[in-house]
């Protein structure tokens, strides 16, 4: 099988890549990523001399590109996005280009092709529960974003389904929760408390840290992209999640105490604006009818993630203290 993939130099992309690659060794994967600030070619050292890797530095945008890459594939998997939450409020226009013009390209090119496109989604499209209620997101829990982010990625997902059922384009969509793990830019709360704790700074928690989200080390999300692929039901949405339902302090407590420091490391910032209380996410049907679920446990996966970030030093100091250096000075205001 040939596929595309786009983003795969970002985080869950890169990881995805290598995944896939060590599994299915006779396939080859046609590598669509503009690198961005958040794509990194460091990710993709390990399938470097693949010869069933293929990179191609270029814009889902560019409309001729995607053609040419979709003409020649069996299956695209959609990752490049712009992914990160407190970027989108800051400046909304570049995740509605890629989030959503650019999936429109690719879901273009899918139809004149004929080609089984998937689509990754967030959890976030759902808009965010109560701390005190039970229920938890599903396949049918209406759309309701709140960020820019979560707004961009949402529209992406209706233009999937519309133009499945407009054009009959063969399509299937996960909506996963928040992933963690190697190879994460150091924006995102895991790779930015454990970079900031090595580095002996303290970490920013917004707000009271009361928020939660639900946790999925990045290997187990890409086993399960890979179940949905080969076994799931065309036109059909999975939820994906780790049933590790945790809030942010004690997120935060777990990192400092697997790095033996104490409460004087946190520093309470303002809080997100329109930050989300809670997502939460029932993975009943991705369990019961393609039988999967997470493997690694949260303890194990966030054993794992530090221990990757201590010894991969220099890949995360280079984003740190180069071209990104202005994104982590005075960026936080003190509550
Ligand atoms: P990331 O920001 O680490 O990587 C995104 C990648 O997309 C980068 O390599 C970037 O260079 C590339 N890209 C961005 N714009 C592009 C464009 N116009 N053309 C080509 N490539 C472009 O993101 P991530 O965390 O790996 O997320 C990947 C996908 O998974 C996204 O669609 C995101 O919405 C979704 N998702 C992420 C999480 C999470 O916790 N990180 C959870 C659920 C879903
Ligand atoms: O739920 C899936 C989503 O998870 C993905 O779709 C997004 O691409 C991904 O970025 C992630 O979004 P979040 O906003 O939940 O992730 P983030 O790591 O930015 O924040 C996690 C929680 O931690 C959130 O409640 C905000 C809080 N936080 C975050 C940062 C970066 C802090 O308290 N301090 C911080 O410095």
């Amino acid at each position: 099988m040939k596929l595309l993939v786009t983003g795969g130099a970002g985080f869950i992309g890169a990881n995805f890549v290598i995944y896939w690659l060590n599994k299915y060794p006779k396939d080859e994967i046609i590598n669509l990523d503009a690198l961005t600030y958040a794509g990194n070619l460091e990710n993709l050292k390990s399938v470097e001399e693949n010869k069933n890797h293929k990179f191609v530095k270029g814009d889902i945008l560019d409309s001729e590109l995607v053609d040419k890459l979709v003409k020649e594939v069996d299956l695209i998997v959609h990752f490049a996005a712009e992914s990160h939450v407190d970027r989108s409020i800051l400046e909304p226009a570049a995740f509605l280009k890629t989030n959503i013009l650019g999936t429109q390209v690719l879901l273009g090119a899918a139809v004149k092709y004929k080609k089984r496109f998937h689509h990754i989604s967030t959890d976030e499209v759902f808009g965010s529960l109560d701390l005190d209620e039970v229920i938890r997101f599903n396949e049918k829990t209406c759309y309701d974003p709140h960020s820019p982010y979560s707004a961009s990625k949402a529209s992406s997902d209706h233009l999937v389904r519309a133009y499945a059922d407009t054009y009959g384009l063969e399509i299937t969509i996960s909506n996963c929760s928040n992933n963690y793990g190697p190879f994460q830019f150091p924006e995102k709360l895991f790779p930015l408390f454990i970079t900031n704790l090595i580095e002996g700074k303290k970490v920013p928690v917004y707000g009271d840290g009361k928020n939660i989200r639900d946790w999925l080390y990045v290997e187990d999300h890409c086993e399960a992209i890979d179940v949905i692929v080969k076994k799931g039901k065309i036109g059909e949405t999975y939820c994906v999640g780790g049933e590790e339902e945790k809030n942010n302090m004690t997120i935060t407590k777990t990192i400092l105490k697997k790095m033996g420091k104490g409460d004087d490391s946190i520093e309470y910032v303002k809080d997100r604006p329109g930050h989300d209380l809670r997502y939460a996410i029932d993975i009943s049907r991705i369990k019961d009818e393609l039988g999967w679920e997470p493997k690694i446990s949260f303890e194990e996966g966030v054993d794992n993630t530090i221990a990757w970030y201590k010894e991969n030093e220099l890949w995360w100091k280079n984003i740190k203290s180069g071209e990104y250096k202005d994104y982590y000075e005075d960026q936080y205001e003190k509550r």
